[in-house]
Order: C-alpha cells, then sequence, then structure tokens
C-alpha cells in the first residue's frame, strides 16, 4: 500500500511531535513543513522539505493531507485553505474556537469533497480506556457518578496559551480532551443541563481553573475538574495528577495517574446494614463514615487495556483507505464545541444551562 503523504502546518510543540511520530511510522511520508515563523523550521528533519509559504505546502502535489497544529484561532482559516486547495484535513484540537466556525468549515470541506477530522487521540488515553472498558462491561452495575480530573502543580501555562484571543486557557487545551473522553465514553446519553465554575485563579486572561457538572439523561452525573493552579507536597500521589472515579450500584472503580494505577472496589454486604466502626472527629463521633468493618472490602484489578498514541493514525491509515471509519467524526467535535459554550455561559451566569432537549 502506499504511503499518506502529509504536510504539517506549525513546527511548534505539536507539529515536532507529528514530525517525529509519523517519521517513525509506516505508511506515512511527512513531505515538508509550513511555519509563519521560519526560525520554527531550523531543525525539520533531512529530506523533508522546508516551504517558505502554507500556500506552498497547499499547493504541493505532492501533499494529500494537511495535518494542522498551529494555534488554536487559525483552524478555521487554515482547514479552508486545505480544503480549497483540495487536501484531506487533520487539524488538532479544539477544531475550532466555536461552533459557528466549525459548522463554516464544514461546509467549505463539504463543498471540496475532502475528508476532515480532528486529533483526539487522548481517546486512546490508557487511564480513561480501562474507565471506559469497565464502563462498556457494565463492571460496576447502574452507573450514578462519574469524575475526570485533571490537577497542576504550580499554574504553568505558556507561549500563546495564556491569550484568550489565540484561543488559549485550560477549558480549549485540555478541556477539551476531558469533555470528549466523558461525551465519547457515555455514548448514546443526552446532557440534559450544564453547570460550571470558570475560573483565573493566577492568570490574567485566560482560564486556568474549572469544574463541570454534567447531569445526563441515564441517571449519570459527571464531574470534569482541572486546576493548574492546586498545590501538593505529596509529589508521588498520581491521584493528584491525574484521577477518575466512577461510582456504581455493584461497585466504585478509581484510576489514578498517567501511568494508571486502580482498583475495582466491592463490598460483600452491599446495601446490608454493615457494621461500621466509630470514627472520631473532635466534634463528635460517626458511624456512616467510619471504617468498614473487616472483610466487607473486596477488591479487584482494573482491567488491562493496550492502547498508544500511534493507534490514532494506525485508525487513520485504515480510515483513509476506507477499511474503517475515522475515530473522530466531526459531529462528535461539534458537540464537544457547544457543550464548552454552554459551560461558558453557565460560569457567566452562575445558573445552569440546559443543554440537549
Ligand atoms: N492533541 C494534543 O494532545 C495537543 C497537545 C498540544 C497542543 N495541541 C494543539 O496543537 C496546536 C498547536 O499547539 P502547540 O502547543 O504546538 O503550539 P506552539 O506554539 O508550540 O506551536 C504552534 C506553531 O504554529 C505556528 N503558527 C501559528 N500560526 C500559524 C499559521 N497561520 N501558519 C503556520 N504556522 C503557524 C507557530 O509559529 C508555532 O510554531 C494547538 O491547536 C493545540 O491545541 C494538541
Amino acid at each position: 500500500m502506499e504511503d499518506i503523504r502529509i504536510g504539517i502546518v506549525g513546527h511548534g510543540f505539536m507539529g515536532h511531535e507529528h514530525e517525529n511520530m509519523l517519521t517513525k511510522m509506516e505508511g506515512f511520508r511527512v513531505i515538508g513543513i509550513s511555519d509563519l515563523d521560519p526560525k520554527q523550521l531550523k531543525d525539520v528533519k533531512d529530506g523533508i522539505k522546508r516551504y517558505a509559504s502554507n500556500e506552498e505546502l497547499m499547493q504541493d502535489p505532492e501533499v494529500q493531507v494537511v495535518l494542522i497544529a498551529a494555534n488554536n484561532n487559525r483552524h478555521h482559516d487554515l482547514v479552508i485553505q486545505a480544503a480549497r486547495a483540495g487536501k484531506d484535513i487533520i487539524c488538532e484540537k479544539p477544531v475550532a474556537m466555536n461552533v459557528e466556525e466549525l459548522d463554516h468549515m464544514v461546509s467549505v470541506v463539504k463543498e471540496c469533497g475532502v475528508r476532515f477530522t480532528v486529533h483526539h487521540q487522548r481517546r486512546l488515553d490508557r487511564d480513561f480506556r480501562i474507565m471506559k472498558e469497565i464502563y462498556d462491561q457494565r463492571q460496576l452495575g447502574e452507573v450514578y457518578t462519574l469524575k475526570n480530573s485533571l490537577y497542576g502543580f504550580n499554574g504553568n501555562m505558556h507561549d500563546w496559551h495564556v491569550y484568550i484571543s489565540e484561543g488559549g486557557g485550560m477549558l480549549y487545551d485540555w478541556g477539551v480532551h476531558l469533555l470528549d473522553q466523558v461525551l465519547w465514553m457515555i455514548q448514546g446519553a443526552k446532557v440534559k443541563t450544564v453547570f460550571a465554575d470558570l475560573r483565573n485563579i493566577i492568570n490574567f486572561e485566560v482560564d486556568d481553573y474549572f469544574k463541570i457538572l454534567m447531569k445526563l439523561d441515564n441517571g449519570i452525573t459527571a464531574e470534569v475538574e482541572l486546576g493548574t493552579y492546586f498545590l501538593t507536597d505529596k509529589m508521588h500521589e498520581k491521584w493528584f495528577e491525574r484521577h477518575w472515579i466512577m461510582g456504581g450500584n455493584k461497585g466504585t472503580a478509581y484510576v489514578d495517574g498517567f501511568e494508571p494505577q486502580g482498583k475495582i472496589v466491592r463490598t460483600a454486604h452491599l446495601l446490608k446494614n454493615v457494621d461500621g466502626k466509630r470514627t472520631m472527629t473532635a466534634a463528635g463521633p460517626t458511624r456512616s463514615f467510619g471504617p468498614p468493618a473487616e472483610g466487607t472490602i473486596l477488591t479487584e484489578d482494573i482491567p488491562a487495556v493496550s492502547t498508544c498514541h500511534e493507534d490514532y493514525f494506525e485508525n487513520y491509515k485504515k480510515a483513509y483507505f476506507g477499511r474503517e471509519d475515522f475515530l473522530v467524526k466531526i459531529p462528535e467535535t461539534r458537540r464537544v464545541l457547544a457543550l464548552m459554550e454552554a459551560v461558558r455561559e453557565s460560569a457567566r451566569t452562575g445558573e445552569s444551562v440546559r443543554f440537549e432537549s
């Protein structure tokens, strides 16, 4: 089978990642790279073209697929330019700044008859895939709650990510992944209402903290929380970095860390009157929150899943040659953008927002 010939637009952090990965993978050939800033092209690998402009990349007949890895506010124009040049497109997330932009992009993509997908590769993160497997296999019975969180230590946000006009802020950065994971995991359910808090704790312009609560019509309440400015002295505790917890009427599952550790936890006497021990607090004892009686807590290993970033492009290859669907479909990315708009509205008004009827 012929290699898929790629042109990369934007040779910053993610452009380099794509160049490194795709030059190592079979089935792809990186033809050339463009960047508005010529300095960014200095370390392009040997054998890959350095274009003087995006236009030159778009007009290169050798390039079949344009992979867009520029700042978020440039995606709209670049997708349209690539579509009009007749190229298939992979765009970095967030695909657009808002739904209106995306709808316009999609209308041009359709008119030009090219293929269009988005790099939501965090659908392949192992922590997420473990939780999805537990959910898909109904290992916890009826699920009533899910939490997906990511905390960072020192408010480290950088470059254009600190400017609203460029599409900065953590909702656009990681929020889009965390929300996409929840929506893609709990498929078939509608998000009825959204309540969100969105703040800039130490950044001047952009959000660096959010908490989002979503009430779904299948009985699940999902929470997504991120903060770049939480602090801890327990660096080794993985839950502080990445944390999932899912509660069902037949058990609880948690997964911590990007290199996931976790358990499925059950009780031998669920819904029976367990003889808890007392926990003494400064202002009195509690029984309900006392430690469980000996032998009532049972644990099971979380499922093993095999998944990695390369799988995103393995799927792309198969989909490109018509053997599979693209992992990431544009209506799914539109739903995430719409949800992000509801998040902003709720944060602005302080009220919960009706989302899907
Ligand atoms: N999927 C992921 O896990 C992931 C991770 C990081 C970043 N991203 C996404 O990748 C994109 C790039 O982010 P980054 O962190 O690599 O930023 P970056 O600042 O490191 O790199 C962006 C590059 O694009 C160039 N650029 C900007 N406008 C351009 C234009 N119109 N034409 C050509 N080049 C242009 C800049 O000069 C810069 O070199 C963003 O959309 C971001 O959200 C995705």
